[in-house]
């Protein structure tokens, strides 16, 4: 029987490749048997990620600033070339903080909705070009967060940028649905990786207790995020479009 989570013969792109969530998802999708664009800045920490993966020589890195987009078009032109046409992408590259109402000037706005927003949707765009997505379709991840659906003191900035992407996929999931090319948006809880472990929660032990606390299941691992983008990504989830998908080990159960 065929294994219908299978990514074997897809060509799957991943911003933020290089930690995290979307490194994770780079080696379960290698595991799984997809070809692998890598995207993010840090060329180094693109290759360690490689490094993990099955079959490290027959994926590609690409070193680029997601806020500034310049020569993203190229990187995706070229790796179409060389791989053929394109079955997902996920857009896991992101940036997080806390801050309080009165430091959010337009700058930091602008900062947060280039990196968590413009890039995925510039991305989402480039890769539903005819020229590059597979003739068959194909799957799109947007990264939100529990943070785009309920608030937290000093998450103002982070669940604009978040928040804003959910009904994104809906429309887009609509926009789209003719070409069989699905969006849905991934919200997970706090999840162990160097963003959270940045995080300002993460600091003492006892606000790493009390967020910990708010997580019944406990707080999550890259794994715990990447198999489900291998589901949305995989056939199994061919009539799943426009949902946004809370993993979260409770978080927003209550
Ligand atoms: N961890 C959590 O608790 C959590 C919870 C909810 C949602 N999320 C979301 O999940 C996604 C992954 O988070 P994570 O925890 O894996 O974070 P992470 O470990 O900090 O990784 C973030 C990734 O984004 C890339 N990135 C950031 N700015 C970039 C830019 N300007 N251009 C290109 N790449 C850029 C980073 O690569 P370079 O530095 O190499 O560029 C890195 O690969 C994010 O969208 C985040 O908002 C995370």
């Amino acid at each position: 029987m065929e294994n219908p989570f299978s990514l074997v013969g897809k060509n799957i792109v991943i911003t933020g490749a290089s930690s995290g969530i979307g490194r994770q998802t780079a080696v379960i999708c290698s595991q799984m048997g997809a070809r692998v664009v890598l995207i993010a800045r840090n060329n180094e920490r693109l290759k360690e990620t490689l490094s993990l993966m099955q079959s490290p020589e027959s994926h590609l890195v690409y070193s680029v600033d997601l806020a500034e987009l310049s020569g993203i078009e190229a990187a995706i032109k070229e790796a179409v070339v060389n791989m053929g046409k394109l079955h997902g992408l996920v857009n896991a590259a992101g940036i997080s903080t806390t801050l309080p109402l009165k430091l959010i000037s337009n700058d930091k706005l602008d900062e947060f909705f280039r990196t968590n927003v413009y890039s995925a949707i510039q991305m989402s765009k480039l890769f539903s070009k005819q020229a590059n997505v597979s003739n068959e379709g194909g799957s799109v991840i947007l990264f939100s967060s529990v943070m785009g659906i309920v608030g937290e003191t000093g998450k103002t900035l982070y669940s604009l940028a978040k928040g804003a992407l959910i009904p994104a996929a809906k429309s887009m999931a609509l926009e789209f649905a003719s070409k069989k090319i699905r969006f849905n948006a991934i919200s997970p809880g706090v999840v162990v990786t160097p963003m959270s472990q940045k995080a300002i929660y993460s600091q003492d032990e006892e606000s790493l207790n009390k967020i910990t606390a708010l997580h019944p299941l406990g707080l999550g691992k890259p794994e715990d995020i990447a198999n489900a983008c291998v589901y949305l990504l995989s056939d199994a989830a061919r009539w799943v479009t426009g949902s946004n998908l809370i993993i979260d080990g409770g978080y927003t159960a209550r």
